[in-house]
């Protein structure tokens, strides 16, 4: 890197794209590791995957690996995957269901709430208090886990009090996992959030999504003003009638953002003919034509809650050029699978639309790889999203990188 972090962030236009180094130098890669995933609140895995006592998910988030594990009180909890005695991982698999955490190496045994229960051979004075596993702050926000890797975690309440007249209505505790995907897209991780910001892209790049995804630039962006058009603030004011909160709301500046935003006319749901997906719902929206619950919560996730299912996204940066993306469809857990759905026509529309966006995501990369790249415009009318993403990521950046100077803003 010729320049530094901070006097790329100085020198950067607004409204244009970033510079090449943001989305192509290790170290910057790192600086986003540290000040951004290792720092905030992260969506982990939809509590309902993890079902049974013992559940748990493996989730590598730069150089952490993380337990999320469902205890025999029913608490879910998230450690450390690294065993008290020499370090090693306590599980491989990404996920799986066990009755202790049995370390492979030398069976260092723990209850599932991280309590060390037995050690073999290590002498009368080893106390077993000493060694619980390391915990991870974890949190459950309406059937969504969070996790947050800081040792002091930022304020989670803020988000947590907006999110949850939302997602009730959405009943994901009565929700069951029908499918996930994770995708490797092979892009910055950033690139990956600029397309999912932006609809400008839409109609050239979806034929499946814009079946029942409306590309109208107030749906994929943001409203710069918060304000709504009549049409749409009647609508916001419908489903809110019928229970169900819809009003465009992004506060933790900029960090997080819910509007429940119609769908395209005559489509409840995502499927290739508009109609439902799934015939029990989950949820309780009592509005057909309700549309879909937009939620982003950077840096992690994007979930999208409908009136008969519900979606969530996890954005997992691998390397500079490199991220996942995960995808999990849920149902009501008393759906049954071709009766109540089918789980192509449930999954069909978004596994076109996910590999679709690997594509663009991949040919961004690769053109932004060239030495003759340079920063671009974003469009104010359909790219709001974008500038509105970036300068989130600028401004966290910078804080981190200067608490002092912005404190004193
Ligand atoms: S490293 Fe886990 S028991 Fe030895
Ligand atoms: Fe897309």
């Amino acid at each position: 890197m010729t320049a530094s972090l901070t006097d790329l962030l100085a020198r950067r236009e607004l409204g244009f794209s970033l510079e090449r180094p943001f989305y192509t130098d290790p170290d910057i890669f790192a600086a986003d590791l540290e000040h951004i995933f290792y720092r905030e609140w992260l969506f982990a895995v939809p509590a309902c995957q993890l079902d049974r006592t013992g559940a748990y998910a493996r989730l590598q988030i730069g150089a952490y690996n993380v337990l999320v594990v469902k205890g025999g009180d029913g608490q879910i909890r998230a450690f450390h995957n690294s065993c008290r005695h020499r370090g090693s991982v306590l599980c491989e698999a990404r996920q799986g269901q066990v009755a202790k955490l049995v370390c492979p190496y030398h069976q260092w045994t723990y209850e599932l709430d991280g309590r060390l229960l037995w050690a073999r051979d290590m002498g009368p004075d080893f106390d077993p208090a000493r060694y619980s596993l390391r915990s991870v702050s974890c949190r459950e926000l309406c059937g969504l886990i969070y996790i947050c890797l800081a040792d002091t975690p930022p304020d989670f309440e803020a988000f947590a009090d907006l999110a949850r007249p939302y997602l009730e209505v959405h009943d994901l505790h009565r929700a069951k996992v029908a499918h996930t995907s994770s995708i490797i897209e092979k892009g910055n991780w950033k690139l990956v959030w600029e397309n999912n910001r932006e609809c400008y892209h839409c109609g050239g790049a979806h034929p499946s999504l814009c079946r029942s995804f409306p590309i109208d630039p107030e749906v994929g962006g943001v409203m710069a003003d918060g304000g709504a058009s009549p049409k749409l603030q009647a609508h916001f004011d419908r489903c809110a009638a019928a229970g169900a909160p819809a009003q465009f709301r992004m506060e933790g500046q900029g960090q997080f953002r819910f509007a429940r935003m119609p769908l395209n006319e005559d489509a409840v749901s995502y499927t290739m003919d508009g109609k439902p997906a799934v015939r029990r719902p989950l949820g309780r929206v009592g509005l057909p034509d309700a549309g879909s619950l937009l939620k982003f919560h950077y840096p992690s996730t994007w979930n999208h809650f409908l009136p008969d299912h519900s979606l969530t996204f996890r954005v997992t940066p691998i390397g500079p050029q490199e991220t996942e993306v995960t995808t999990t469809w849920l149902v009501d857990k008393d759906a049954v699978e071709g009766v109540d759905y089918d789980l192509k026509r449930l999954t069909e529309v978004w596994e076109h639309t996910n590999d679709e966006d690997r594509e663009i995501v991949e040919a961004n990369q690769m053109g932004i790889n060239s030495p003759a790249y340079l920063p671009g415009p974003y469009s104010q009318i359909q790219e709001s999203g974008v500038i509105q993403f970036v300068d989130w990521y600028a401004h966290t950046m910078g804080r981190a990188l200067a608490p002092r100077a912005v404190a004193a803003e």
